[in-house]
Protein backbone atom coordinates (compact mmCIF):
# COMPACT_ATOMS: atom_id res chain seq x y z
CA UNK A 1 0.00 0.00 0.00
CA UNK A 2 0.96 3.77 -0.37
CA UNK A 3 2.35 5.93 2.11
CA UNK A 4 -0.81 7.78 2.61
CA UNK A 5 -2.96 4.90 2.82
CA UNK A 6 -1.11 3.17 4.97
CA UNK A 7 -0.79 6.43 7.37
CA UNK A 8 -4.66 6.14 7.38
CA UNK A 9 -5.23 2.50 8.00
CA UNK A 10 -2.30 0.84 9.56
CA UNK A 11 -2.85 1.08 13.14
CA UNK A 12 -6.13 2.23 12.95
CA UNK A 13 -8.81 -0.45 12.84
CA UNK A 14 -12.08 -0.06 13.70
CA UNK A 15 -13.83 -0.40 17.31
CA UNK A 16 -15.01 -4.18 16.98
CA UNK A 17 -17.61 -3.31 19.89
CA UNK A 18 -19.17 -0.82 18.58
CA UNK A 19 -17.71 0.11 14.94
CA UNK A 20 -16.47 3.64 15.43
CA UNK A 21 -14.12 4.26 12.37
CA UNK A 22 -11.56 5.65 14.69
CA UNK A 23 -10.22 3.44 17.59
CA UNK A 24 -11.25 4.67 21.12
CA UNK A 25 -8.82 6.94 23.25
CA UNK A 26 -7.88 4.65 26.12
CA UNK A 27 -7.17 7.24 29.25
CA UNK A 28 -7.25 3.91 31.69
CA UNK A 29 -3.77 4.04 33.84
CA UNK A 30 -4.20 0.56 34.69
CA UNK A 31 -6.20 -2.25 33.03
CA UNK A 32 -7.71 -5.51 34.85
CA UNK A 33 -5.64 -8.41 34.46
CA UNK A 34 -6.96 -12.24 33.92
CA UNK A 35 -5.19 -13.44 37.00
CA UNK A 36 -2.75 -13.27 40.06
CA UNK A 37 0.86 -12.99 38.01
CA UNK A 38 -1.11 -14.02 34.94
CA UNK A 39 -0.59 -10.93 32.80
CA UNK A 40 -2.62 -9.45 29.75
CA UNK A 41 -1.94 -7.06 26.85
CA UNK A 42 -2.24 -4.24 28.83
CA UNK A 43 -1.18 -3.83 32.41
CA UNK A 44 -0.48 -0.15 33.01
CA UNK A 45 0.09 2.79 31.08
CA UNK A 46 3.52 3.45 31.56
CA UNK A 47 4.32 -0.16 30.19
CA UNK A 48 1.64 0.30 27.68
CA UNK A 49 -1.44 1.77 26.31
CA UNK A 50 -3.66 1.06 23.18
CA UNK A 51 -4.04 4.36 21.73
CA UNK A 52 0.07 4.86 22.75
CA UNK A 53 0.59 1.60 20.51
CA UNK A 54 -1.75 2.54 17.48
CA UNK A 55 0.06 5.75 16.97
CA UNK A 56 3.45 3.82 17.69
CA UNK A 57 2.61 1.17 15.29
CA UNK A 58 1.70 3.27 12.52
CA UNK A 59 4.60 5.55 12.34
CA UNK A 60 6.88 2.53 12.73
CA UNK A 61 5.31 1.58 9.58
CA UNK A 62 5.71 4.93 7.76
CA UNK A 63 9.39 4.64 8.91
CA UNK A 64 9.93 0.98 7.74
CA UNK A 65 10.43 0.36 11.24
CA UNK A 66 9.85 -2.93 13.26
CA UNK A 67 8.86 -1.05 16.18
CA UNK A 68 7.99 2.52 17.85
CA UNK A 69 8.54 3.94 21.08
CA UNK A 70 6.63 7.28 22.00
CA UNK A 71 7.75 9.68 24.54
CA UNK A 72 6.84 13.33 26.23
CA UNK A 73 8.91 15.26 23.66
CA UNK A 74 11.47 14.87 21.02
CA UNK A 75 13.97 15.98 23.74
CA UNK A 76 12.54 13.00 25.86
CA UNK A 77 13.31 10.79 23.06
CA UNK A 78 16.41 11.63 21.75
CA UNK A 79 17.71 11.48 26.22
CA UNK A 80 16.49 7.70 26.29
CA UNK A 81 18.83 7.24 22.71
CA UNK A 82 21.38 8.32 24.84
CA UNK A 83 20.82 6.29 28.11
CA UNK A 84 21.97 3.76 25.83
CA UNK A 85 25.69 4.92 26.52
CA UNK A 86 27.50 4.43 29.68
CA UNK A 87 29.66 6.29 31.25
CA UNK A 88 33.14 6.57 29.48
CA UNK A 89 31.16 6.18 26.24
CA UNK A 90 31.38 8.62 23.32
CA UNK A 91 28.38 10.62 21.00
CA UNK A 92 29.24 11.94 17.83
CA UNK A 93 27.06 14.38 16.42
CA UNK A 94 26.89 16.61 13.59
CA UNK A 95 27.28 20.31 13.81
CA UNK A 96 23.61 21.44 12.45
CA UNK A 97 21.67 20.40 15.00
CA UNK A 98 18.86 21.41 17.04
CA UNK A 99 19.75 23.79 20.15
CA UNK A 100 18.16 21.76 22.47
CA UNK A 101 20.22 18.73 21.46
CA UNK A 102 23.15 20.36 21.62
CA UNK A 103 22.54 21.60 25.54
CA UNK A 104 21.45 18.04 25.87
CA UNK A 105 24.53 16.40 25.20
CA UNK A 106 26.96 19.35 26.41
CA UNK A 107 24.87 20.14 29.62
CA UNK A 108 23.34 16.17 30.89
CA UNK A 109 25.28 13.68 28.80
CA UNK A 110 28.37 15.04 29.97
CA UNK A 111 27.46 14.82 33.48
CA UNK A 112 26.71 11.47 33.08
CA UNK A 113 30.14 10.76 31.58
CA UNK A 114 29.28 10.80 28.69
CA UNK A 115 31.82 12.59 26.40
CA UNK A 116 30.32 14.76 23.05
CA UNK A 117 32.77 15.98 20.13
CA UNK A 118 30.26 17.95 17.49
CA UNK A 119 31.73 17.71 13.82
CA UNK A 120 30.66 18.60 10.55
CA UNK A 121 28.74 15.66 9.10
CA UNK A 122 28.22 17.09 5.78
CA UNK A 123 32.12 16.70 5.24
CA UNK A 124 32.87 12.50 5.78
CA UNK A 125 36.31 12.99 6.33
CA UNK A 126 36.11 15.99 8.84
CA UNK A 127 33.01 13.84 10.25
CA UNK A 128 35.15 10.38 10.73
CA UNK A 129 37.92 11.77 12.25
CA UNK A 130 35.59 12.49 15.17
CA UNK A 131 35.12 9.20 15.99
CA UNK A 132 37.12 7.98 19.36
CA UNK A 133 37.23 4.31 20.54
CA UNK A 134 34.42 4.58 22.81
CA UNK A 135 32.23 5.63 20.30
CA UNK A 136 29.06 4.15 20.96
CA UNK A 137 26.12 6.74 19.29
CA UNK A 138 26.18 9.11 16.18
CA UNK A 139 23.50 11.55 15.93
CA UNK A 140 22.79 13.51 13.12
CA UNK A 141 19.60 15.46 11.38
CA UNK A 142 19.08 16.11 7.93
CA UNK A 143 18.29 18.73 6.61
CA UNK A 144 20.20 19.67 9.61
CA UNK A 145 18.78 23.16 11.75
CA UNK A 146 19.41 25.61 11.23
CA UNK A 147 21.48 25.52 8.22
CA UNK A 148 19.29 23.06 6.05
CA UNK A 149 22.92 21.26 5.55
CA UNK A 150 22.41 17.55 4.08
CA UNK A 151 24.11 14.79 5.52
CA UNK A 152 24.66 11.61 3.42
CA UNK A 153 22.50 8.96 6.08
CA UNK A 154 23.67 5.80 4.17
CA UNK A 155 27.62 6.62 4.11
CA UNK A 156 27.47 7.53 8.23
CA UNK A 157 25.44 4.75 8.57
CA UNK A 158 28.63 2.64 7.11
CA UNK A 159 30.62 4.83 8.49
CA UNK A 160 29.25 4.50 12.25
CA UNK A 161 28.90 0.22 11.81
CA UNK A 162 32.60 0.52 10.85
CA UNK A 163 33.60 2.01 14.30
CA UNK A 164 31.02 -0.05 15.99
CA UNK A 165 28.47 2.59 16.76
CA UNK A 166 24.85 3.07 16.22
CA UNK A 167 23.50 5.80 14.21
CA UNK A 168 20.90 7.91 15.28
CA UNK A 169 18.85 10.31 12.79
CA UNK A 170 16.86 13.00 13.82
CA UNK A 171 14.15 13.56 11.14
CA UNK A 172 11.92 15.83 12.61
CA UNK A 173 12.44 18.18 9.28
CA UNK A 174 12.35 15.38 6.59
CA UNK A 175 9.40 13.57 8.57
CA UNK A 176 8.97 10.34 6.69
CA UNK A 177 7.22 11.02 3.77
CA UNK A 178 10.76 12.56 2.49
CA UNK A 179 13.34 10.33 3.77
CA UNK A 180 13.13 6.91 5.49
CA UNK A 181 16.61 6.57 7.61
CA UNK A 182 16.35 2.90 8.65
CA UNK A 183 15.97 2.31 4.75
CA UNK A 184 19.09 3.87 4.29
CA UNK A 185 20.95 1.80 7.09
CA UNK A 186 20.17 3.99 10.39
CA UNK A 187 19.44 2.19 13.34
CA UNK A 188 17.46 4.73 15.01
CA UNK A 189 14.89 7.91 13.87
CA UNK A 190 13.96 10.19 16.24
CA UNK A 191 11.00 12.56 15.60
CA UNK A 192 9.92 15.63 17.69
CA UNK A 193 5.77 14.57 16.85
CA UNK A 194 5.37 18.16 17.93
CA UNK A 195 6.16 19.60 14.71
CA UNK A 196 5.21 17.64 11.46
CA UNK A 197 3.77 14.67 12.81
CA UNK A 198 1.15 16.60 15.44
CA UNK A 199 0.99 19.29 12.97
CA UNK A 200 -1.02 21.86 14.62
CA UNK A 201 0.97 23.68 17.05
CA UNK A 202 -1.18 21.95 19.54
CA UNK A 203 0.94 18.45 20.90
CA UNK A 204 4.04 18.03 22.67
CA UNK A 205 5.54 14.45 21.93
CA UNK A 206 8.40 12.27 20.44
CA UNK A 207 9.10 8.84 19.14
CA UNK A 208 11.86 6.32 18.07
CA UNK A 209 11.77 4.22 15.67
CA UNK A 210 13.96 1.32 15.37
CA UNK A 211 14.65 -1.59 12.78
CA UNK A 212 16.32 -3.81 15.19
CA UNK A 213 14.16 -6.26 18.25
CA UNK A 214 16.94 -5.74 20.36
CA UNK A 215 17.26 -2.05 20.31
CA UNK A 216 13.62 -1.88 20.40
CA UNK A 217 13.87 -3.92 23.91
CA UNK A 218 16.68 -2.24 25.40
CA UNK A 219 14.85 1.40 24.59
CA UNK A 220 11.46 0.07 25.66
CA UNK A 221 13.69 -1.19 29.20
CA UNK A 222 15.40 2.59 29.31
CA UNK A 223 11.62 4.01 29.01
CA UNK A 224 9.46 1.89 31.10
CA UNK A 225 12.12 2.31 33.88
CA UNK A 226 12.33 6.09 33.61
CA UNK A 227 8.68 6.40 32.48
CA UNK A 228 8.87 8.87 29.91
CA UNK A 229 5.65 7.83 27.99
CA UNK A 230 3.26 10.18 25.26
CA UNK A 231 0.26 10.49 27.05
CA UNK A 232 -2.60 8.92 25.64
CA UNK A 233 -4.43 11.60 24.39
CA UNK A 234 -1.49 13.18 22.91
CA UNK A 235 -1.19 9.74 21.31
CA UNK A 236 -4.18 10.21 19.61
CA UNK A 237 -3.79 13.69 18.15
CA UNK A 238 0.09 12.23 16.80
CA UNK A 239 -1.99 9.47 15.00
CA UNK A 240 -4.62 12.07 13.70
CA UNK A 241 -2.05 13.81 12.73
CA UNK A 242 -0.25 11.01 10.98
CA UNK A 243 -3.57 10.85 8.43
CA UNK A 244 -2.45 14.01 6.78
CA UNK A 245 1.15 14.12 6.98
CA UNK A 246 2.02 13.08 3.53
CA UNK A 247 -0.26 15.48 1.97
CA UNK A 248 0.09 18.84 4.28
CA UNK A 249 4.06 17.98 3.88
CA UNK A 250 4.08 17.64 0.03
CA UNK A 251 2.21 21.08 -0.26
CA UNK A 252 4.37 23.02 2.56
CA UNK A 253 7.39 21.72 0.32
CA UNK A 254 6.10 22.92 -2.63
CA UNK A 255 5.50 26.56 -1.21
CA UNK A 256 8.70 26.63 0.49
CA UNK A 257 10.63 26.36 -2.77
CA UNK A 258 8.56 28.92 -4.01
CA UNK A 259 9.33 30.98 -1.31
CA UNK A 260 12.78 30.22 -1.46
CA UNK A 261 12.99 31.20 -5.11
CA UNK A 262 11.59 34.52 -3.65
CA UNK A 263 13.90 35.57 -1.26
CA UNK A 264 17.00 34.00 -3.78
CA UNK A 265 15.76 36.97 -5.95
CA UNK A 266 15.56 39.53 -3.60
CA UNK A 267 18.30 41.83 -3.14
CA UNK A 268 17.66 42.39 0.50
CA UNK A 269 18.85 39.11 1.01
CA UNK A 270 22.26 37.48 1.37
CA UNK A 271 22.31 33.98 1.28
CA UNK A 272 18.86 31.40 1.02
CA UNK A 273 19.67 28.05 2.88
CA UNK A 274 16.95 25.88 1.52
CA UNK A 275 17.80 22.29 -0.29
CA UNK A 276 16.01 22.65 -2.91
CA UNK A 277 17.64 25.69 -4.75
CA UNK A 278 20.85 24.30 -7.21
CA UNK A 279 23.05 27.07 -5.70
CA UNK A 280 22.82 24.50 -2.34
CA UNK A 281 25.70 22.32 -1.64
CA UNK A 282 23.76 19.34 -0.37
CA UNK A 283 21.14 20.09 -3.30
CA UNK A 284 22.16 16.90 -5.44
CA UNK A 285 22.22 14.52 -2.32
CA UNK A 286 18.89 16.18 -1.30
CA UNK A 287 17.71 14.96 -4.63
CA UNK A 288 19.20 11.32 -4.56
CA UNK A 289 18.17 11.03 -0.31
CA UNK A 290 14.66 13.28 -0.27
CA UNK A 291 11.67 11.76 -1.50
CA UNK A 292 10.00 14.17 -4.05
CA UNK A 293 10.33 17.16 -2.43
CA UNK A 294 13.01 19.44 0.09
CA UNK A 295 11.27 20.04 3.25
CA UNK A 296 9.78 23.17 4.53
CA UNK A 297 12.02 24.64 6.36
CA UNK A 298 14.58 27.13 5.17
CA UNK A 299 16.56 29.90 6.64
CA UNK A 300 17.93 32.94 5.11
CA UNK A 301 20.80 35.44 6.06
CA UNK A 302 19.80 39.27 5.22
CA UNK A 303 21.54 41.85 4.33
CA UNK A 304 21.65 43.63 7.72
CA UNK A 305 22.82 42.66 11.28
CA UNK A 306 21.28 41.39 14.36
CA UNK A 307 18.86 44.31 14.99
CA UNK A 308 18.17 44.02 11.34
CA UNK A 309 17.30 40.27 11.79
CA UNK A 310 15.53 40.72 15.07
CA UNK A 311 13.03 43.54 13.24
CA UNK A 312 12.30 41.50 10.19
CA UNK A 313 11.21 39.07 12.87
CA UNK A 314 8.93 40.76 14.60
CA UNK A 315 7.50 42.53 11.67
CA UNK A 316 5.88 39.54 9.94
CA UNK A 317 1.89 39.15 10.29
CA UNK A 318 1.59 35.45 9.00
CA UNK A 319 4.60 34.31 9.85
CA UNK A 320 3.85 34.16 13.66
CA UNK A 321 7.00 35.03 16.03
CA UNK A 322 7.41 31.99 17.41
CA UNK A 323 10.05 28.92 17.91
CA UNK A 324 8.56 24.86 16.38
CA UNK A 325 7.54 23.98 13.63
CA UNK A 326 6.10 21.78 11.00
CA UNK A 327 2.37 23.26 11.77
CA UNK A 328 -0.09 24.60 9.54
CA UNK A 329 0.49 27.79 10.77
CA UNK A 330 3.76 29.47 9.12
CA UNK A 331 6.67 30.89 11.87
CA UNK A 332 9.52 32.52 11.88
CA UNK A 333 12.49 33.26 14.37
CA UNK A 334 15.96 34.47 14.73
CA UNK A 335 17.93 31.12 15.44
CA UNK A 336 20.61 33.19 17.05
CA UNK A 337 18.79 34.74 20.19
CA UNK A 338 15.81 31.71 19.98
CA UNK A 339 16.29 28.04 18.83
CA UNK A 340 19.99 28.50 19.21
CA UNK A 341 20.47 31.04 21.60
CA UNK A 342 22.19 28.14 24.15
CA UNK A 343 24.55 27.95 21.86
CA UNK A 344 27.51 30.00 23.07
CA UNK A 345 29.15 32.97 21.03
CA UNK A 346 31.51 31.00 19.70
CA UNK A 347 29.82 27.79 19.01
CA UNK A 348 27.35 29.78 17.32
CA UNK A 349 30.16 31.41 14.88
CA UNK A 350 31.87 28.28 14.57
CA UNK A 351 28.49 26.48 13.34
CA UNK A 352 27.38 29.18 11.27
CA UNK A 353 24.84 30.63 12.82
CA UNK A 354 25.52 34.22 12.18
CA UNK A 355 23.37 37.06 13.47
CA UNK A 356 21.46 38.11 10.31
CA UNK A 357 20.24 34.36 10.23
CA UNK A 358 16.38 33.97 10.03
CA UNK A 359 14.81 30.60 10.26
CA UNK A 360 11.02 30.24 8.49
CA UNK A 361 8.67 27.42 9.21
CA UNK A 362 6.53 26.89 5.81
CA UNK A 363 2.69 26.43 6.72
CA UNK A 364 -0.77 25.79 4.63
CA UNK A 365 -0.99 29.22 3.75
CA UNK A 366 -0.83 30.92 0.01
CA UNK A 367 1.94 31.20 -1.33
CA UNK A 368 1.31 34.89 -2.45
CA UNK A 369 0.24 35.86 0.99
CA UNK A 370 3.38 34.55 2.79
CA UNK A 371 5.37 36.05 -0.04
CA UNK A 372 3.79 39.50 0.50
CA UNK A 373 4.43 38.99 4.27
CA UNK A 374 7.83 38.98 3.89
CA UNK A 375 8.33 41.37 1.70
CA UNK A 376 6.76 44.16 3.63
CA UNK A 377 8.69 43.11 6.82
CA UNK A 378 12.23 43.00 4.80
CA UNK A 379 10.96 46.73 4.04
CA UNK A 380 10.41 47.35 7.44
CA UNK A 381 13.18 45.42 8.79
CA UNK A 382 15.53 47.34 6.51
CA UNK A 383 14.10 51.06 6.46
CA UNK A 384 14.02 51.30 10.24
CA UNK A 385 17.12 53.06 11.74
CA UNK A 386 16.12 52.64 15.32
C1 LIG B 1 15.02 19.15 14.91
C2 LIG B 1 14.44 19.08 16.29
N1 LIG B 1 14.72 18.03 17.05
C3 LIG B 1 14.22 17.92 18.31
C4 LIG B 1 13.42 18.89 18.85
C5 LIG B 1 12.90 18.73 20.25
O1 LIG B 1 11.57 18.36 20.23
P1 LIG B 1 10.55 18.71 21.43
O2 LIG B 1 10.38 20.18 21.46
O3 LIG B 1 9.31 17.96 21.04
O4 LIG B 1 11.16 18.19 22.68
C6 LIG B 1 13.10 20.00 18.09
C7 LIG B 1 12.24 21.07 18.65
O5 LIG B 1 12.21 22.18 18.18
C8 LIG B 1 13.62 20.09 16.77
O6 LIG B 1 13.36 21.16 16.00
Amino acid sequence: MHFRTRAIHVGNSRDPQTGAVVPPLHLASTFVQPGAGVWGEYDYTRSGNPTRAAFERTIADLESGLGALAFASGMAATHAATMLLSAGDHVLAGSDIYGGTFRLLHKICNRAGIAVTLADSTNLNKFAAGFLPKTKLVWIESPGNPRMTITDIAACAKLAHEHGALLGVDSTFATPVLTRPLELGADIVMHSATKYIGGHSDLLGGVLVVREKELRDRLYFIQNATGNVLGPWESYLASRGLKTLELRVREQCCTAQKIAGFLAADPRVEAVLYPGLPTHPGHDLARRQMDGGFGAMLSFALKGDFQAAKRMCESTKLFQLAVSLGAVESLIEQPASMSHASYDAAARAEHGITDNLVRLSVGLEAFEDLRDDLDRAMTAALATNL
